[in-house]
């Protein structure tokens, strides 16, 4: 039975139809404040510790969150204002910005985004919004130049912003503007970070916590994108985040794709402020019991999700390919798109690489569109007929817990 080890809690909870909200901060959160992200061996040892306990880390309660706050138009609005707009987002890796000149371009939430690398070495977003009369100063979701020039009227920007050129000079002589608009912008641990409004303080030591020390272990600087980005559509965001941050279903939902390998439902969560970071017991693991800590064959015993708030997921080891994707919110709140990104330690060169690796990035929209996000659309549209209900995250759920504690205090203006 699904909820065999917590049957007591359940009925307890199902007698009273009692809502929890939002009430505690789980254990582990505590526990890992200030600290240094555990290495992967220690990480492997827990999966292996919730193996043997035949079940995954649990979090103290069960959290319901309430239907209307998936659908609620206001409640959205608040979410895209107060969280998207105004929280440091992951705009690039580091590592697409090798160079002066190399950049990214991308819209989120409603606004487009330019993130450069300048003549001295300092990744930069801006709003992609020429200062003449709004149009995007370029389209490429990647490329490399020393200038970026507006395909309306040819106004002229440098790597560092600044307008330096304009068509009929003299009909604008003496006008108010002489750059984009700068983003508060910051990078750090392989990526790069910019909060979406203009002029407010973005410090990301604070934001990441110890995520930082989570995403080092990753070594993001060390990695080459293949390809641009492929999009898929999905429900409503935060259904959408929810099956990054739950292991729990990847046995089930994915029982015939990517969860064959898996022992589901032993999940490791580390909670770090909003981030989260999923550990999942591979089969091979158990085997490894009685070996020394340098013969455990970590990217065989477990895989990893990194969940980065509010709308990043890398899942991937130290020193192999990673998928990255990134949720971008939709206009209203019953969907939003999902753009996924193909990482290797390496470029892709010859033909049989690069077959190989647009084979699996296929196969992983696939899953993802077919299974994750084609049940995420059909939850979302459920939800109308359901407005006075709540979704239920059970103690093996404390990464979905966590993300709607969050979600919930910043679109109020809070924190948890
Ligand atoms: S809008 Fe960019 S040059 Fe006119
Ligand atoms: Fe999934």
């Amino acid at each position: 039975m699904m909820y065999g080890a917590n049957n007591n809690e359940f009925r307890i909870f199902s007698a009273h139809h009692f809502i929890v909200q939002f009430v505690s901060i789980p254990f582990r959160q505590r526990k890992n404040l200030n600290m240094a992200a555990t290495p992967l061996i220690s990480v492997a040892k827990r999966l292996l510790a919730n193996v043997d306990a035949d079940h995954a880390d649990y979090s103290e309660t069960i959290v319901n969150v309430a239907v209307r706050n998936y659908r609620d138009t206001d409640r959205f609005e608040r979410e895209v204002e107060n969280i998207f707009h105004r929280s440091p987002l992951l705009v690039a890796l580091s590592c697409d910005l090798r160079e002066h000149g190399d950049f990214a371009s991308l819209v989120i939430a409603g606004r487009p985004i330019l993130v450069v690398r300048g003549k001295d070495g300092i990744a930069r977003a801006f709003l992609n919004i020429c200062r003449h009369r709004g149009a995007p100063v370029t389209e490429e979701c990647f490329g490399h130049s020393r200038r970026f020039t507006c395909p309306y009227h040819s106004w002229v920007y440098d790597t560092e912003g600044a307008l330096v050129g304009n068509t009929d000079r003299a009909a604008f002589e003496g006008i108010d503007v002489d750059s984009l608009v700068e983003l508060p912008t910051a990078e750090k641990s392989g990526a790069v970070f910019a909060i979406l409004t203009p002029g407010l303080a973005l410090d990301i030591d604070a934001w990441l916590g110890d995520m930082a020390s989570a995403l080092d272990i990753l070594n993001l600087n060390n990695l080459y994108r293949h390809r641009d980005g492929l999009l898929a559509e999905s429900g409503n965001w935060k259904a959408t985040a929810d099956g990054y941050v739950d292991g729990y279903h990847l046995g089930y939902l994915h029982g015939k794709s990517i969860g064959t390998k898996s022992i589901t439902n032993r999940n490791t969560y580390d909670l770090y402020g909003p981030h989260v970071r999923l550990g999942f017991a591979n089969k091979p693991l158990p085997a490894m019991r009685d070996l020394p800590d340098e013969e455990w064959e970590l990217p065989n015993a477990m895989s990893l999700v990194h969940y980065i708030f509010p709308n990043i997921s890398i899942s991937g080891q130290p020193n192999g390919g990673l998928m990255m994707s990134r949720i971008l919110p939709g206009s209203t709140p019953d969907r939003c798109q999902v753009e996924q990104f193909q990482y290797f330690r390496e470029p892709m060169t010859t033909p049989e690489q690069i077959a190989d690796a647009d084979y699996k990035r296929d196969l992983y929209l696939a899953v993802t569109r077919d299974e994750d996000f084609a049940t995420v659309i059909k939850i979302t549209d459920a939800m109308a007929a359901i407005p006075e209900d709540v979704m239920r995250y059970g103690r093996n759920e404390s990464g979905n817990q966590n993300l709607h504690r969050w979600a919930a205090a910043l679109a109020d203006g809070t924190t948890p």
